[in-house]
């Protein structure tokens, strides 16, 4: 009884503290500069010469099955994934997994071509230098989610490229090299964040099937490989840090908020010291799936930016719910056997505490899923991919 009431009141401590100590920042000092359409040339020569394929058919395409994870009393639903002779992505050292995303964040009803899906990043570990050629760049598991049953869920990984002129002048692609810490999927669009770049973008109105291979980029006449993936997605424009302040940011993780007027999304810092754990809101246009330009430019000008002194977050959402705005972040212990991560809400103008340990550890990027808060597990041999409901959150 009188653990449970020091451990009540260092909580309320730690609130009070920690709220104290978010700060509001100047806004109009974090700005990017957008080239949506950068590699748009390149990428129509891609679209003459591979065959384009939708999003509904890779779904149907599927190569592997998620593993039901042993659920926290919290979680509504939890998958892990392929493990069988010969392939495992529970296991791999290879591969990291760091965003998420979903169908729902694509479109409000969070049917995409009459399918459901969440998708997810990952990144080539397996070389220390990202400029190694041996590095693969990024993945994405493309897991069809429309079954409401998840143990029927399966998904492919598909393997983002950037499109290049080789010294030949032909068309070709080489992986994106980045860490992929957060991605989000809006319309057509794939964001996916670049840490000490910006945001990258992706059209899904542009996969292309590829041939078996272990190369990436063209081969010779007619054939292209990538990785023995069997579908790629080139990049199609970036949005850069344009102020000094954009630039000095970590572009950590990435999520939608659809809940606000526009549609705006977040963008967020790691920073294991507690120090600098800033999170930026962008508006965003629902015509356009781009975030919204000062008249006349193609600048975009934050319009919320705050200091969050969140240690080692990795994720952040804001998402107006329960009847109030609220943003929720992951912070993570390690990845020793005890280091469950916390989940820690922001009620805007009331309090900001930490829901502890309701998490796995290493969690990661957020999404808000049909009233679920989503999240994944970085750790190799302990990878769930999972949901939250609203019911189950302090609130
Ligand atoms: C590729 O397929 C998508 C459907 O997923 C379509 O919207 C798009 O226009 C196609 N692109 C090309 C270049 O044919």
């Amino acid at each position: 009884m009188l653990l449970l009431k020091l451990l009540t009141v260092t909580v309320l401590l730690a609130g009070v503290l920690v709220q104290g100590a978010i700060t509001k920042l100047n806004a109009a000092r974090m700005t990017l500069y957008g080239k949506p359409n950068h590699y748009k040339k390149l990428v129509a020569r891609l679209d003459k010469v591979l065959p384009n394929v939708s999003v509904k058919k890779v779904l149907e395409d599927t190569n592997h099955k998620t593993n039901l994870y042993p659920l926290d009393p919290h979680w509504s639903e939890g998958v892990t994934w392929a493990k069988r002779p010969g392939y495992n992505d529970q296991d791999t050292k290879k591969w990291i997994p760091q965003g998420i995303t979903s169908s729902y964040d694509a479109y409000q009803d969070g049917v995409y071509q009459g399918k459901k899906a969440i998708f997810t990043s990952w990144y080539d570990a397996s070389t220390a230098k990202a400029k190694d050629p041996k590095n693969k760049g990024v993945r994405i598991s493309f897991i069809d989610t429309t079954s409401s049953n998840s143990n029927n869920w399966t998904y492919r990984n598909v393997l983002l490229v950037v499109p290049h002129e080789t010294k030949g002048g032909h068309i070709s692609y080489h992986p994106v090299r980045i860490h992929a810490g957060g991605i989000m999927w809006y319309g057509n669009l794939l964001y996916v964040v670049d840490t000490s770049e910006g945001i990258r973008i992706f059209d899904l109105d542009h996969i292309y099937r590829v041939d078996t291979g272990s190369r990436i980029g063209r081969v010779r006449k007619g054939k292209y490989t990538a990785a023995n993936y069997k579908y790629i997605i080139p990049q199609m424009g970036h949005y850069v840090a344009k102020s000094a302040t954009a630039k000095g940011f970590r572009f950590s993780f990435i999520s939608l908020d659809r809940t606000s007027k526009p549609d705006s999304f977040i963008v967020g810092e790691y920073d294991e010291t507690g120090k600098q754990n800033r999170i930026a809101r962008f508006q965003l246009d629902y015509r356009t799936r781009l975030p919204i330009h000062t008249k006349g430019t193609m600048t975009t000008v934050a319009k919320q930016f705050y200091n969050i002194h969140l240690k080692s977050m990795q994720g952040a959402l804001s998402v107006k719910s329960l009847g109030t705005q609220r943003y929720y972040f992951t912070q993570s212990h390690g990845d020793g056997p005890n280091g469950q991560g916390d989940l820690w809400i922001w009620t805007v103008g009331e309090r900001f505490e930490p829901f502890e340990g309701v998490l796995s550890r290493g969690p990661e990027d957020l999404t808000w899923r049909d009233g679920q808060v989503w999240t994944l597990g970085e750790h190799a041999g302990d990878r769930p991919v999972y949901g939250i409901s609203e019911g189950s959150l302090p609130p």
